[in-house]
């Protein structure tokens, strides 16, 4: 038998507060004009997006996540020594050790939490708020700060017509902490490997330092371009549309949630097309309100679901207690689905 005894943990877990974080310059489709050929009509219709958010040399990845978790740990009415946990998902932050996180909590003043940085893409958020619930259940953390946090225009290509008009930069962040009762539902989530290539970096570190040159992509004045993310638009479309609401729906039987239940629909902002498209398979009803923030925030990976709900609830279009379906997916291929008690 066991000598271990059975760590304590709360019932249930839920999120008590969130934060976003924009960059200061507004970037209209006019300024990608300058680069790709392509029409501000062009890219209003087939993405949604009209302006996003680009980051200076200061608005760092650590920067804006403090500035995103400073307001969620106001929102959630706690102080920074209760965190527990810091966990980071993005894949723009350019040191591979240490983990930005610890950075970030302890300038947040968070004290000796456990931090860490993930890398899982688009649905980054839904796996950090997955890992947080379950570290709160099982006992190792009270609170856990999840942050998404993207700097993706520097890993922009932006003489690529089939990407430079859609990334942008921001952080999001959560505090998750205990609830009496379910209000962060099963996570439906998975990867799908053998599609790995379809959203991928052009060049890894390693290939642009001691690599071939001669092997390497050149940009248009002859310089050897800097690694940047590179996708099969099409494939990842059909894919979104197709599979993505698939799992939007397991993740709803997960909860025990039928559409009429929902208030909120809050899926990764990639594209208006695969946003519409999931509300039509879905079958969503009038009253659900769905996030359309890829308009004026483009994609920001890791960021675009915390970035939304902050968004939603600080203009009165979703309030605290709304149920709502998130859905993240992107890299890897990969995916995380839940519905979620708002703050
Ligand atoms: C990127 C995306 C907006 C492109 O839209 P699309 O309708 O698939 O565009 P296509 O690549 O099929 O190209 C359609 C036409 O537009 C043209 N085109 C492509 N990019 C263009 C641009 N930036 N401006 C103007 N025309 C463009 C193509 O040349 C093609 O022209 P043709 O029909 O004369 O051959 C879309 O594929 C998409 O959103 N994909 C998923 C993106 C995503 O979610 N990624 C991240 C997941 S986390």
């Amino acid at each position: 038998m066991s000598k271990i005894k059975p760590s304590k943990g709360a019932p249930y877990a839920r999120i008590l507060g969130v934060g976003g974080y924009r960059p200061t310059r507004v970037v209209p489709n006019e300024v990608i004009l300058e680069t790709i050929d392509s029409s501000d009509e062009w890219i209003r219709s087939r993405s949604g997006i009209v302006t996003r958010h680009w980051a200076s040399d200061e608005e760092t990845v650590a920067m804006m996540s403090i500035e995103a978790s400073g307001k969620a740990i106001a929102d959630a009415g706690i102080t920074p020594e209760q965190i527990g946990a810091v966990i980071v998902s993005t894949v723009s932050h350019f040191k591979q050790t240490p983990a930005v996180a610890t950075e970030i909590a302890h300038r947040i003043g968070a004290g000796k939490p456990a931090a860490f940085d993930i890398s899982a893409g688009c649905a980054g958020f839904g796996y950090g708020l997955t890992l947080a619930k379950g570290m709160i259940v099982e006992g190792s953390a009270e609170h856990v700060l999840v942050i998404g946090v993207e700097r993706l225009s520097d890993l922009t290509d932006l003489e690529d017509r089939a990407t430079a008009f859609l990334f942008g930069d921001g952080a999001g962040a959560v505090v998750v902490g205990p609830s009496q009762e379910p209000a962060i539902g099963p996570t439906v989530w998975g990867s799908e490997g053998d599609k790995s290539e379809t959203i991928k970096q052009t060049v890894s570190w390693n290939e642009l330092h001691i690599g071939d040159v001669s092997t390497l992509p050149l940009d248009s004045k002859g310089e050897i371009k800097f690694p940047a993310i590179t996708q099969e638009g099409q494939s990842v479309f059909r894919w979104a549309v197709y599979e993505m609401a698939k799992v939007a729906q397991q993740a709803l039987d997960a909860a025990g949630i039928s559409p009429e239940d929902l208030d909120v629909f809050i899926p990764h902002q990639a594209n208006m097309r695969i946003i519409d498209s999931m509300v039509k398979t879905l079958k969503l009803p009038e009253h659900v309100t769905v996030a359309r923030d890829i308009e004026s925030t483009g994609n920001t990976s890791a960021a675009s679901i915390p970035l939304a709900m902050e968004r939603l609830l600080a203009t009165g279009q979703a309030k605290s207690g709304d149920t709502a379906l998130v859905i993240g997916f992107g890299a890897g291929l990969v995916y995380a689905a839940t519905v979620v008690t708002l703050p």
